[in-house]
């Protein structure tokens, strides 16, 4: 008699294929502030579910007052969410105040002056942000040459000729300098996580693209998964994987892939527009004219 067999043998030794959580995992995430009347409440993150995966490249737009720089104060862990829980590549943060995660994420803000300590030099602000990469309470101090050649070579992308200023406070640099010193930065601390809140928008359009352009690079070269707010929504659809529109505390909407590459500019306005009953706020729109 013939043995037949319904499965290949090798079947039986599968070995189950365990699949890898996403490095960002927010889950109904609810973040309120009091609002002005006694016992109103604001609601900037209204149940906020999303997921990005490793080494993303994310856009995070929308209007004014939307929620987007919440959403990375929460990843950050300099605001703790009132609701919901949030995972960093499958590890629960939700509750793990802001030190805990100095190894993990980075940020760099708007201002400039927020992002390097003024009165220290431009190596010594990196040499805290290297010690930085080790977690809570460093012990690990990194040689001054090992800090020299990181700072040097991160630096040197940026075509400003920072690398032959180290010794120089980093209160004598522009803004557009500043930014370039944080990004570098932020860069040699390799997080897991890259935040970036509109880290080009207080710069002229000049020094604005060439940080845009040394972005792009850092961010692909090192494979971080990177949360970036932007108001050029021309950028965010040209430059990144995943364009999270965001509109009064609610994602309205999540594009990739063929669905993001195809739309224009005009069209993904119209589309929101639609969804949500109402026209981008001004700054978006002035940051998308031309
Ligand atoms: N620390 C705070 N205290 C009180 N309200 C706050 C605080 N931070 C944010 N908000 C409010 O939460 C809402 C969302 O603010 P958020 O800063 O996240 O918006 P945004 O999308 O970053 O806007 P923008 O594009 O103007 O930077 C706004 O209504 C804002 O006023
Ligand atoms: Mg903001």
């Amino acid at each position: 008699m013939l043995q037949t067999f319904s499965e290949p043998k090798t079947s039986k030794m599968a070995i189950p294929i365990v699949k890898a959580p996403p490095m960002v995992r927010i889950s109904n995430a609810v973040k309120r502030f009091p609002g002005l009347g006694r016992k109103e409440m604001l609601v900037a993150l209204d149940h906020v579910t999303v997921e990005i995966p490793r080494g993303e490249f994310v856009a995070l737009i929308g209007s004014n007052g939307a929620g987007k720089s919440t959403l990375l104060s929460i990843v950050m862990g300099t605001m703790l969410l009132d609701e919901g829980s949030f995972h960093i590549a499958g590890e629960d943060m939700t509750n793990r105040p802001s030190w805990e995660r100095a190894s993990k994420v980075a940020l760099v803000r708007q201002n400039p002056e927020h992002n390097v300590l003024a009165t220290l030099s431009i190596e010594e602000n990196f040499a805290l942000a290297m010690m930085g990469r080790a977690g809570r309470f460093p012990l690990k101090r990194y040689k001054r040459e090992a800090v020299r050649h990181a700072a040097h070579a991160a630096l040197s992308r940026f075509g400003m000729g920072l690398e032959s200023r180290m010794a120089e406070a980093a209160g004598t640099l522009s803004g557009g300098q500043r930014q370039a010193v944080a990004m570098a930065m932020a860069a040699v601390r390799e997080p897991q996580v890259l935040l970036l809140d509109e880290h080009t928008s207080a710069l002229d359009p000049k020094r604005a693209r060439v940080l845009r352009e040394v972005t792009e690079q850092v961010v692909r070269e090192s494979g971080m998964t990177t949360m970036m707010v932007t108001h050029d929504m021309g950028h965010a659809l040209a430059e990144t994987d995943r364009v999270l529109m965001m509109h009064r505390g609610r994602i309205v909407m999540n594009l990739s892939g063929t669905e993001k590459n195809a739309l224009t500019v005009p069209e993904l306005a119209s589309r929101f527009e639609h969804l949500v009953g109402e026209a981008l706020s001004d700054r978006t729109i002035l940051a998308n004219a031309g």
